[in-house]
């Protein structure tokens, strides 16, 4: 007879990347040796294929392959000259580096909330954003929407007040490379589109690396200057400040191999995403993905609004099912962030929010019977 699952002491990985480094197998071996075999280990050939790879991929004229998502944030900022004085608008609920590159660059990010229901920047406190930004003498020059736990935001909205106040929307989707919004790739929602393949990402590769889309052939090129020290015909005749900011061949050639699965493994975490929602949503608040989006599922987070997510996540922890809270304190309450402006009358959704969410494992290898073991232990404490 089947232990009941509640004794089950096998710890669960939050992501099993080894699941899919299995799956790979040679074929990931075989890509590295032939970077070992040729030695071009800076911008070789691999890079560009999977520059083109990911193009065709997206829909979108220009990949540019760059050493992190923070980096493929901070490209389009330098090549739109925005610095000093400036203002960019951010959501508050997200990873610190979407601000971060702002302040990088010299200018100040100011801070918006985000939509209960998707977790995204609401438009509406973007607008007041813009105003606030103005108040502080700033300059209102472009506007950083992110695609959080894998959803697109709400381009046709975010869009439309950036069009209104001339912002240059560059959309952080370091967590949701192929998902779309009303049938477009994420990459084409935006003058610029910012990804990470952090390994832990939807597209992770074996180290760090990210990527920037644009349709845009004068501000691909000026990224692409940016990337190499601000080369002009070479990087001994520079034409701008720039950074150190490649992909190395090595994960190019990672990446090849990954993005040849990864529509496949997009499915099953929808499969899994739609397993854990149909089974919870009667004792938690399930996310809800908006009509003609699609999520690719970086994270399945639950929302409890009813004070019990820390007693959750240490019940299911002693049954060695992993929880993470992104994030717990959304950005400008963090030390580095408080002097920066917040949008007047605050935050409260993502302060909420906060003190709510909890993500369950997720990835693209977890099978029925570890969901069925989670959602089993989730749905013991919450009925209890
Ligand atoms: C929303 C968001 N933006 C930016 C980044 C930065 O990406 P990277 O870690 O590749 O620099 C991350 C990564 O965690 C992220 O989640």
């Amino acid at each position: 007879m089947n232990k009941p699952a509640r004794f089950d002491p096998t710890p669960i990985p939050f992501i099993d990347v080894a699941a899919q480094r299995r799956r790979l197998g040679r074929a990931i071996d075989d890509a590295i040796a032939r970077v070992l075999g040729h030695c071009q280990f800076i911008l070789g050939p691999e890079v560009r294929a999977a520059e083109a790879d990911l193009a065709a991929f997206c829909g979108v004229r220009h990949a540019i392959t760059c050493a992190s998502g923070t980096d493929a944030l901070v490209l389009p900022l330098m090549a739109r000259g925005i610095g000093p004085g400036d203002a960019v608008i951010c959501p508050t609920f997200t990873f610190t580096a979407t601000a971060e590159v702002v302040a990088l660059v010299g200018a100040t990010p100011v801070f918006a909330d985000v939509e209960e229901t998707s977790f995204n920047l609401d438009a509406d406190s973007l607008r007041r954003a813009v105003t606030a930004a103005r108040e502080a003498g700033l300059t209102p020059k472009a506007v950083i929407p992110v695609d959080l736990f894998g959803q697109p935001a709400d381009f046709d909205r975010i869009n439309a007040v950036a069009q209104a106040e001339n912002l240059f929307v560059l959309d952080d989707a370091a967590q949701a490379f192929g998902a779309t919004y009303k049938n477009h790739r994420i990459g084409t929602l935006a003058p610029a589109t910012a990804t990470s393949f952090f390994p832990a990402k939807p597209l992770g590769v074996y180290g760090d690396g990210g990527a920037v889309f644009t349709d845009d052939d004068e501000l691909a090129q000026v990224m692409r200057s940016l990337r190499m020290h601000g080369e002009g015909k070479s990087q001994y005749d520079c034409v701008r400040i720039g950074m150190n900011g490649r992909f190395d061949t090595i994960q190019a050639a990672v990446l090849i191999e990954k993005l040849k699965i990864f529509p496949d493994e997009m499915a099953a975490r929808e499969r899994v995403a739609r397993r854990y929602s149909q089974a919870l949503a009667d004792v938690a608040i399930v996310p809800r993905v908006a009509e003609g989006s699609t999520s690719v599922w970086a994270q399945y987070t639950l929302r409890l609004n009813d004070g019990r997510r820390d007693a959750l996540a240490a019940a299911l922890k002693a049954q060695g099912i992993p929880t993470a809270v992104y994030y717990a304190k959304p950005v400008h309450q963090q030390d580095a962030y408080r002097s920066f402006p917040v949008v007047e009358g605050g935050t409260p959704v993502a302060e909420r929010l906060a003190g709510e969410v909890i993500s369950l494992p997720m990835h693209a290898y977890l099978d029925e019977p570890t969901q069925d073991r989670i959602i089993t232990a989730v749905r013991r404490e919450l009925a209890a």
